[in-house]
């Protein structure tokens, strides 16, 4: 296990930066090549623990798949709608959500039985959000240990299209819904209590699928042909988002994270910042099937907010980040409507709670959210644990800058789960 100490960082951060691809994106590239016919070739593509996962499961299903490369391209040589091959092993998704709730979609449409398997974390998390509406679809699950989680064998067949209403706004249950419904008869739609991330029906139009959006509801229809394209991932948001915050609480920062994706389903954090007080802009604002642009953030000082369900919902995978935000905010945070954060990679909420209490912040922990008295003067800091949770780990080193004992981290290589070479980005952010 590594342990990584962060100490107070002296100047205010100025430099042009640029973060690693964005991870909901490069998984949903990998997999609509890999189901398109011909050459697709993905450019920026994240190179991250979970993606590998994403690659790694569409090799075993016979997809040529070469890269990445240290240019970050990857190409994929799909072979259409029916084109998988059954694996002649389990399939190990390792840590990654993405890669075993999409990956459960397609292979709902698939005439062969695979075993789907991932790491500790993984195996604790919630299935049946997925596995039910795939079963109504016709797919049969079997759960080889507790019902409901990893490990389980899915039989995929014939599947007939459903309009399913889900319970929750999640772009991984939306998803794989909608990629069953490729391969099933009819139309497949889903309806979100709230609009999560909509990268999968962008990218489907992408490949050329038809997709029809009305408000809150998607749908498919099945059978239809992907074409192979090329795919520029952008930067990630969920990786800009911790030094945006280090810049924006650091007094007379001035900081450029260069290329980022700005899907308005993902720019939660931003408009989350300004509403602390923080001055956030975007330059040169282009891309087509993703909107990027180059962010700007000033450092100032942050004031406490509320923050509601709805307002984190494009802002769901910064929580740990907001959270460190709120500890050094003038006064109070409250953030409610967010039970989701406990079937996260760890259960966010308990952490962050108990990690920020080590390091010297007051914090209340609610059943849905958390409660943060802010101290702008800075923290204390002492050593807490990841629980193997990647943004548990970025965020405490962003709160380790701000620190006067330094923060100490146990389980720092997390972080590669989507975000190799953070810590030498932030070296070089914090000595420019
Ligand atoms: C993701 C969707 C979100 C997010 C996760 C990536 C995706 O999960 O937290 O990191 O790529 O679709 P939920 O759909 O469970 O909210």
């Amino acid at each position: 296990m590594n342990t990584i100490t962060i100490k107070k960082a002296v100047r205010p951060f100025d430099q042009a930066i640029q973060v690693p691809g964005d991870k909901s994106i490069s998984h949903r590239a990998v997999m609509l090549a890999s189901l398109a016919k011909g050459r697709s070739r993905i450019s920026g593509f994240l190179p991250g623990e979970d993606n590998l996962s994403t690659i790694e499961a569409f090799r075993a299903m016979g997809i040529t798949i070469d890269g990445p490369g240290a240019d970050g391209v990857v190409t994929v040589n799909g072979l259409g709608l029916d084109g998988l091959k059954e694996p002649s092993g389990d399939i190990d998704c390792g840590n990654s959500g993405t890669t075993v709730r999409l990956l459960s979609g397609i292979l709902a449409g698939q005439d062969f039985a695979v075993t789907l398997k991932g790491d500790s974390s993984l195996s604790s998390r919630p299935m049946k959000r997925v596995t039910k509406p795939l079963e109504e679809m016709g797919a049969r699950f079997t759960f080889l240990g507790e019902e409901g989680k990893l490990p389980y064998t899915i039989s995929g067949g014939k599947l007939k299209g459903i309009d399913y209403k889900s319970p929750v706004a999640s772009a991984q249950i939306k998803s794989s819904v909608l990629l069953a419904g490729l391969f099933a008869e009819g139309e497949t739609t889903v309806t979100e209590p709230l609009k999560s991330r909509d990268h999968t029906e962008r990218m489907l139009i992408l490949f050329g699928v038809d997709v029809s959006v009305d408000g809150v509801s998607v749908g498919v229809r099945g059978g239809a042909e992907l074409q192979a394209t090329e795919v520029e991932v952008p930067g990630d948001i969920s990786s800009a988002a911790f030094f945006m915050v280090a810049a924006a609480l650091k007094k007379d920062s001035l900081l450029t994270i260069k290329d980022v994706g700005i899907n308005p389903t993902r720019i939660g954090i931003i408009d989350i910042l300004k509403k602390m007080g923080a001055d956030v802009t975007f330059n040169d604002q282009r891309g087509a099937s993703e909107p990027v642009a180059d962010i700007v953030i000033k450092g100032g000082a942050l004031k406490g907010v509320d923050i509601s369900g709805e307002e984190l919902l494009p802002a769901i995978d910064e929580f740990p980040i907001i959270c460190v935000a709120a500890a050094l905010a003038e006064g109070k945070t409250t953030i409610s409507g967010a039970a989701e954060l406990r079937v996260k990679e760890s259960d966010r909420i308990k952490v962050m709670a108990h990690n920020l209490t080590s390091i010297g912040v007051k914090v209340f922990e609610r059943e849905d959210g958390i409660i943060i008295e802010g101290s702008p003067e800075g923290l204390k800091g002492g050593e807490v644990a990841t629980h193997g949770d990647h943004r548990i780990a970025m965020s405490f080193a962003v709160a380790g800058l701000f620190s006067d004992e330094g923060v100490t981290i146990k389980g720092a290589e997390c972080v590669d789960v989507s975000f190799p070479g953070f810590f030498t980005l932030l070296d070089s952010v914090r000595d420019s």
